[in-house]
């Protein structure tokens, strides 16, 4: 470069000199030296244009030979050219091998540009979520999507978990997840689970079944057992104690029965529409009624608090779950010690706390406390009468009401079971000085 320098500037040195001379010869020597320069100005602009016209005409015009530096230009230019020339076909490779890539995956995948408007999707996004690529491409998802739950969904923001929509034909169900990129950009991805829905459909419904069936003979069983303990009544012996060792049996069975039925309505019916004020009060009464009497032989202190605001939802299914809580910390908590029951509610949610001063439960167990049949002491439960159903029930019917269950316990010293209500299940009542107390 340095040497194409040099040799420019000689060039210029040269016919400027020449030039110089020959006017010198004449008696112009000032005049010549700006003939020269002037001569290789216009040498230089020519190239100039050249240069231009050949950039103006796309390159693509057969290189011009200028010679020199400006040779070393226009292959400079012409370099970063092939280069960038490259680059952009190994982009426009692995875009063509990305949507290759992305039209053979099984599940869905859509981009959706600001205001949702769908910019690209993939051809199972026909399949699994009835659009049509080619018309659809550049309107807005909502407007194909029409379920009101995808509506909610997407306007809602908060997608760490995936929803479940009917497929568009029948019995198509597919998962659906939304991942947020880029500045407004978002990415819906389907996928089908039909089978896997069909499977747990299949295993509700055996469950209820099976649970239905139960319950007749177990009530027979029950009724015979009934009439045998009164005949052998008084009597000593393997007989009496036998039939005693069934009546428990059976009535262990019963509770079973009953649990796993309630369970699989929670799963099996639509939560309904939740719109009966539950009267908390009367409800907290009912509790405490039946601490005292499951708990009577333990002499448990038990306290209610009651904030005086209610609770919309569905009752029974309320009921049935605060007595689940109210149950294990009868069952947990020794004579001697105490179980309260707190209703509290502000502006921002309601929470149903229930206290118990009993063993605790150690840490490691408390995440997997709701799950089905799970017990830290399995003989324990048995024999206290639990069926390891009871925190499942809890944590079907909190969901059911948008609510979550919180559990907090120190082995030895006691347990505290919250179920946190959002604001809006909660019904204040109209008295002022009842209202509730402002959140700060
Ligand atoms: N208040 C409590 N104090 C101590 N342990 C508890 C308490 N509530 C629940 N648990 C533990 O959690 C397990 C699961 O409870 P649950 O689902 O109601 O089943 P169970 O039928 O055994 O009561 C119980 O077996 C018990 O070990
Ligand atoms: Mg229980």
């Amino acid at each position: 470069m340095h040497r194409e320098l040099r040799r420019e500037l000689w060039m210029a040195l040269a016919i400027t000199g020449g030039v110089a001379a020959l006017a010198a010869v004449a008696g112009y020597p000032l005049a010549g030296v700006a003939a020269g320069l002037g001569l290789v100005a216009a040498l230089s602009l020519r190239k100039l244009a050249r240069l231009h016209r050949w950039l103006v005409r796309g390159r693509r015009a057969p290189i011009p030979e200028l010679g020199g530096l400006w040779d070393e230009v226009i292959r400079e230019i012409h370099r970063q050219d092939r280069d960038s020339e490259r680059h952009k076909e190994r982009l426009t490779g692995l875009f063509d091998r990305l949507q290759a890539a992305a039209s053979v995956m099984p599940d869905a995948m859509v981009v959706l540009a600001r205001h949702d408007v769908i910019e690209w999707a993939n051809p199972p996004a026909e399949r699994l979520l009835g659009l049509r690529i080619e018309r659809d491409t550049g309107a807005r998802i909502v407007h194909l999507i029409r379920d009101p739950a995808f509506g909610a969904y997407l306007a809602a923001g908060d997608y760490r978990e995936p929803l479940i929509l009917k497929g568009p034909v029948e019995p198509m169900a597919v998962t659906l997840q939304i991942i947020p990129f880029g500045a407004n950009e978002r990415l819906v991805m389907a996928r089908d689970i039909t089978h896997v829905k069909r499977l747990e459909d299949m295993r509700q419904h055996f469950v209820a079944d099976v649970s239905h069936e139960l319950r007749t003979p177990l009530t027979v069983l029950h009724g015979f057992l009934e009439t045998f303990a009164d005949l052998f009544e008084g009597q000593d012996g393997e007989v009496r104690s036998g039939i005693a060792l069934m009546r428990e049996q059976v009535e262990r069975m019963r509770r079973l029965v009953d649990d796993l039925l309630a369970l699989s309505r929670l799963e099996t019916t639509p939560a309904r529409a939740h719109d009966d004020v539950v009267d908390m009060g009367a409800l907290l009464k009912g509790l405490a009624d039946i601490a005292t009497v499951l708990g009577a032989d333990r002499g448990q202190r038990i306290e209610v608090e009651n904030c005086g605001a209610d609770l919309v939802g569905n009752v029974d299914e309320l009921r049935s779950a605060f007595t689940n809580l109210v149950q294990n910390a009868v069952r947990h908590t020794p004579a001697g010690g105490s179980i309260r029951l707190v209703w509290r509610a502000d502006a921002s949610e309601g929470r149903f706390v229930v206290i118990d001063s009993g063993e605790g439960i150690a840490e490691r167990h408390i995440p997997f406390l709701t799950q089905r049949f799970y017990r830290v002491d399995s003989d324990r439960s048995r024999a206290s009468g639990g069926t390891g159903l009871g925190l499942a029930i809890v944590a079907k019917v909190l969901l059911r009401h948008d609510a979550r269950l919180a559990v907090e316990s120190v082995l030895g010293r006691g347990s505290t079971f919250t179920c946190v209500f959002p604001s809006s299940r909660l019904k204040f009542p109209p008295d002022p000085s009842r209202a509730p107390p402002p959140t700060v």
